[in-house]
Formats: C-alpha cells, sequence, structure tokens
C-alpha cells in the first residue's frame, strides 16, 4: 500500500482524510501535536476504519524527528500537509502564533520532502488567500487580495513557498487545495469537529449552542452588502473535501516532474451565515437563541468557489449538500456531548 506522511491527521480535516486513505488503501503515517485535537480521535479513526490507527506526537517543526519516522517507515510516496492554525478569528488576536507555527512547519515539512524527493506533496491551503475579491465568485486565477487576517497571509506564503521548492527541484509535484468553510463531520458519527475550548467557527459554535453548552449564537455583522446583511460562504462538507485530497493525490502521484497546480475545493454555491442557520433548524427541529452583533476583525463579506477546474482536471465534485452537512454536524455533536 503507498505510504503517505499526513501531517496534522488527528485535527477535524485530517481524521476525514485518514479515513478516506485508509479505505482507498493507503497506508497513512499520521502525525499531529494534538495542539488543536484530541488523542482520543486515533481509536474513534479506528472504529471507522475497522482497524488500529497510530497517530504520532509530533510537532511538524521537528524536521529531525519526521525524518526519522518516515525514514522508518521506508520513505513515503505522498505528503499530505494539514498542519496549521486556521482560526481566521484567532489569527487577528494572535498574528505571531499563526506565523511561527503556519510557516515554519511548512518549512520543515518540506525538507522532509526534499530527503524523498520522489513524493508528490499536496498542500491544505484557503480561500482566504483570495481576501475579499471584486467578485464573490473566485476561479483559481482570480488574483490574490489583502486576506484581511493573518491566516490567510500564512496560506499565501505556504503557497508561494511549495511553488518556489518544485520550481528549484527535479522531481517535486506539488498540488494546492485552496479549501471552503469545511463543515459537517462522518456520517457514522464517530469523528467530526472537536474544537479545543471556545469554537471560532460558525457550525461547531452553532451545534454548541443548539446542545446547551452556549448559551446563544452571535450573528458578527448582519449590515454586509449581502442579501440578507449577513456574510454568505462556500460551505463543503468535510467527507467531500477528504474525497478531494484522495483524487488530488493520485493526480500529483502521476503528475510531471516540477507540476505546481492549484484548485479550489468548494460546492461551488454560496450560502448566507443566516441562511446556514435557517437551514440547520430546518433539518434538525431545534431551535437555537441568534442574535445580531458588531462584524468580526477579519472577515469578508462574501466568498464563494467556481469549482470547475478540480471537477474537469481532478475529476471532483462536491456530491453532499448544506442539509447533510448540518445534518452530520448534529449527529456528531450530540454523540459529542454524550461522551463521558
Ligand atoms: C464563517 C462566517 C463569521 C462564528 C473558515 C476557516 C478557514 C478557512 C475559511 C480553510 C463568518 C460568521 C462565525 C460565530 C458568526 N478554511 N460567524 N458567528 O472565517 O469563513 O474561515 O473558512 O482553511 O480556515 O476558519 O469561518 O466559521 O469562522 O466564519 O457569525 O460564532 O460565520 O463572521 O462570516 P471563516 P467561520
Amino acid at each position: 500500500m503507498p505510504k503517505v506522511l499526513l501531517t496534522g491527521g488527528a485535527g477535524f480535516i485530517g481524521t476525514h482524510i485518514a479515513a478516506a486513505l485508509i479505505e482507498r488503501g493507503f497506508d497513512p503515517l499520521i502525525v499531529d501535536n494534538f495542539s488543536n485535537a484530541n488523542p482520543s480521535v486515533a481509536m474513534a479513526l479506528g472504529e471507522v476504519v475497522g482497524g488500529a490507527v497510530e497517530i504520532h506526537d509530533v510537532d511538524c517543526r521537528d524536521t529531525e524527528e519526521l525524518v526519522r519516522l518516515v525514514e522508518l517507515q521506508g520513505g513515503v510516496s505522498g505528503i499530505i500537509h494539514l498542519a496549521a492554525f486556521k482560526a481566521v478569528g484567532e489569527s487577528v488576536r494572535n498574528p505571531l502564533k499563526y506565523y511561527d507555527n503556519n510557516l515554519a512547519s511548512m518549512v520543515s515539512v518540506l525538507r522532509v520532502a526534499e530527503r524523498f524527493p520522489e513524493s508528490a506533496f499536496v498542500l491544505s491551503s484557503s480561500c482566504t488567500v483570495y481576501g475579499q475579491p471584486e467578485t464573490p465568485f473566485v476561479t483559481e486565477e482570480t488574483p490574490l487580495g489583502n486576506p484581511h487576517n493573518p491566516y490567510g497571509y500564512t496560506k499565501q506564503a505556504c503557497e508561494r513557498i511549495l511553488s518556489d521548492f518544485v520550481a528549484a527541484s527535479e522531481n517535486a509535484r506539488g498540488i494546492i487545495l485552496r479549501y471552503f468553510n469545511p463543515i459537517g463531520a462522518h456520517p457514522s458519527g464517530k469523528i467530526g469537529e472537536w474544537p479545543l475550548g471556545v469554537p471560532d467557527n460558525l457550525v461547531p459554535y452553532l451545534t454548541q449552542t443548539a446542545v446547551g453548552i452556549r448559551d446563544h449564537l452571535t450573528v458578527f455583522g448582519s449590515d454586509y452588502d449581502t442579501p440578507d446583511g449577513t456574510c454568505i460562504r462556500d460551505f463543503i462538507h468535510v467527507c467531500d473535501l477528504a474525497d478531494a485530497h484522495i483524487a488530488a493525490l493520485e493526480l500529483a502521484l502521476n503528475a510531471e516532474a516540477q507540476t505546481c497546480e492549484v484548485f479550489n475545493i468548494g460546492t461551488g454555491r454560496g450560502h448566507s451565515v443566516k441562511e446556514l442557520i435557517d437551514t440547520f433548524k430546518n433539518e434538525t427541529g431545534v431551535d437555537i437563541d441568534v442574535r445580531y452583533g458588531h462584524r468580526r476583525a477579519g472577515d469578508v463579506s462574501a466568498i464563494y468557489a467556481n469549482v470547475d477546474k478540480a471537477e474537469k482536471i481532478l475529476g471532483w465534485k462536491a456530491e453532499r449538500s448544506l442539509g447533510d452537512a448540518l445534518r452530520d454536524a448534529w449527529n456528531w455533536q450530540q454523540t459529542l456531548s454524550s461522551k463521558p
């Protein structure tokens, strides 16, 4: 089975990619420093895939430890690099945390790729690299703007670091996936978004409000230039996002040397924060206390993905709806809340 280094594999997106990799016959070497993940996810992943899953407690800035683990495996065919902090709001409050972790980890993992030059590299990037584009419906050719937050700046830099690395190497191949808004959970209810502390992101805060952990949900801004005044995002089911990584890895493994391609990974549709909340209520029958507050620093008003390139070249398209994702997120929250 092809071995793949998966960094950040204990996180929300990482666990779903790990499950997809195993289910499709890959052998992931999963590393995570558990700074934003619960160690118990290894057992949960094992229940999802029907076998023991090991997650190595490693900080991606520790290049030598990463190399040691990969050498123990006899090398890897691919590297999927997710390990990074990713909360827009938090990055505004604590920029150095983001520049240190996200940039140093990126260089460190590419140092590992240097030692195994045949490996194909898939980078987790983000739609925040576009900033607030002139038109919210963005293609991969949309110029990168001011990301409005340090998180987005780190992703712009990581994309540039990878493309420069690929251009300077003989054998490297890179695929960059610009995620839009990953939400939802695995339909089994065994893995999902498990933020430590108070969630920054909309959907976990919403489900925690619905289950009674939070008193109410505050909508950050209702005076944006959008139909209902709330921000618009492209909310994509995390399982669709995981499937996109399998398609990207397979493309990278068969690509010519020095290939470096970028893909938008979204549904191609935008929904407002209010629409998402209304969809949650309709899908689950659960009402929640929603209040309207001030805008959040770092937010852009509207962005959603043109995904034609991913469909045409990756042969991938999101299959699940906003309702599917919110039902799965709610199912997961109820499971999480029942844990001892
Ligand atoms: C969405 C909307 C908030 C919380 C995310 C990821 C980022 C990147 C892009 C992958 C905004 C509003 C939120 C709340 C609210 N994806 N909101 N009340 O900022 O779009 O970024 O997708 O890399 O990593 O974090 O997602 O869920 O924080 O916010 O009104 O309690 O919901 O203002 O308009 P965001 P988010």
